[in-house]
């Protein structure tokens, strides 16, 4: 049998992440092949085929896919020639982008000469070639299947520019959170934002009609008619000290994960009638806690969360985010 690479794309500076979690959940993965943004493994374990590779769930991979090979731009007409035979991609549907380069390659001279889709969300279902640029010397190519529980986006970017007001990063990350997971809430919703300054994600919350109750030991520097501040520390905080009627908990709080995970959970308690979901951002300053991705998870299902998935965003730098739902 042939052996079976498959592919991870990654954000830059998260390689050992990826590396820790695929070590701890997938040990029939073996390191076959590494660059800024881009590894290969070789896998020993059971095979994948485009079907099921999107089942293979890496919260710090943007992509994944079975490896197919990589050439030089010059030989790319050929090498997708071939692949679109052996595969027999009727349609070709190409998500094009490049990882740690500044090279990009045309994507009108790949359309002019295939008359594909290319960077398009496509439709569940759908097969997607990647062209994965590291340098016009090296386009690594691969594919992999539309599926529930990825994101439709080539590289899970959606290539969102912040709002030039916005108090910090954190607007943008909640706006790729939102945007890659397709997420929404109902406007006028009652927010409560654990960690919400400087307040980059209770202003994305705000401009998204709702009303926001922030909760941060930093003075409030964020003025806004729909946004309170609690100035206090979760660990001191009582349950009577926060509103009534919450839909929606944000955290990003800058506390080990158990202790941050514990605090809000006992908290949350008070919404026990209202409360529709929690979006929790882990801080990764220990690559120990990977080894907890699930238990961190499992916590969620205790709590009464039955749809629970740890994502990645563009923005995430040794860290990851938990989407709860009920
Ligand atoms: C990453 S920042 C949050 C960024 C913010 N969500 C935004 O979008 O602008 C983390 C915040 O957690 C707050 N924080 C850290 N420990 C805390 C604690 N024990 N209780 C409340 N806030 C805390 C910090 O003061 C800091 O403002």
């Amino acid at each position: 049998m042939n052996q079976q690479f498959i592919f991870f794309c990654v954000n830059i500076g998260n390689e050992k992440l990826l590396k820790t979690e695929l070590a701890c959940f997938y040990p029939e993965l073996s390191l076959s092949y590494s660059r800024k943004g881009f590894l290969t493994f070789k896998n020993s374990g059971v095979q994948y085929s485009i079907e099921t590779i999107s089942q293979l769930q890496a919260t710090f991979a943007t992509r994944v896919g079975l490896s197919l090979g990589k050439c030089k731009q010059s030989e790319l007409t050929e090498h997708i020639r071939e692949l679109q035979k052996y595969h027999e991609l009727d349609e070709l549907n190409i998500h094009c982008f490049s990882v740690g380069c500044e090279f990009e390659l045309s994507i009108d001279d790949i359309d002019n000469e295939f008359d594909c889709v290319i960077n398009d969300k496509g439709e569940s279902g759908d097969i997607i070639l990647n062209l994965i640029t590291l340098s016009e010397n090296e386009i690594w190519y691969g594919l992999h299947r539309q599926d529930k529980g990825i994101t439709r986006y080539a590289n899970s970017d959606p290539k969102i520019i912040a709002a030039i007001d916005a108090p910090s990063i954190g607007y943008l990350k909640l706006a790729q959170i939102f945007e890659l997971y397709s997420l929404s809430f109902k406007y006028s919703d009652n927010w409560l934002d654990f960690g919400s300054s400087p307040g980059g994600a209770s202003l994305y919350l705000i401009e998204h009609g709702a009303k926001v109750y922030g909760v941060d030991t930093a003075s409030n520097q964020f003025k806004h008619k729909n946004y309170n501040h609690i100035k206090a520390a979760v660990q001191d905080l009582s349950q009577e000290r926060l509103p009534e009627n919450i839909h929606w908990v944000h955290s990003d709080l800058n506390l080990k994960p158990t202790q941050a995970i514990k605090e809000v959970l006992r908290l949350c308690k008070k919404y026990n009638d209202t409360l529709r979901g929690i979006i929790f951002t882990v801080q990764l300053t220990n690559l120990d806690y990977i080894k907890e991705l699930e238990d961190f998870e499992d916590i969620f299902y205790d709590w009464g969360f039955h749809e629970i998935k740890s994502v990645q965003v563009p923005t995430h730098k040794n860290e990851y985010t938990i989407i709860a739902r009920r």
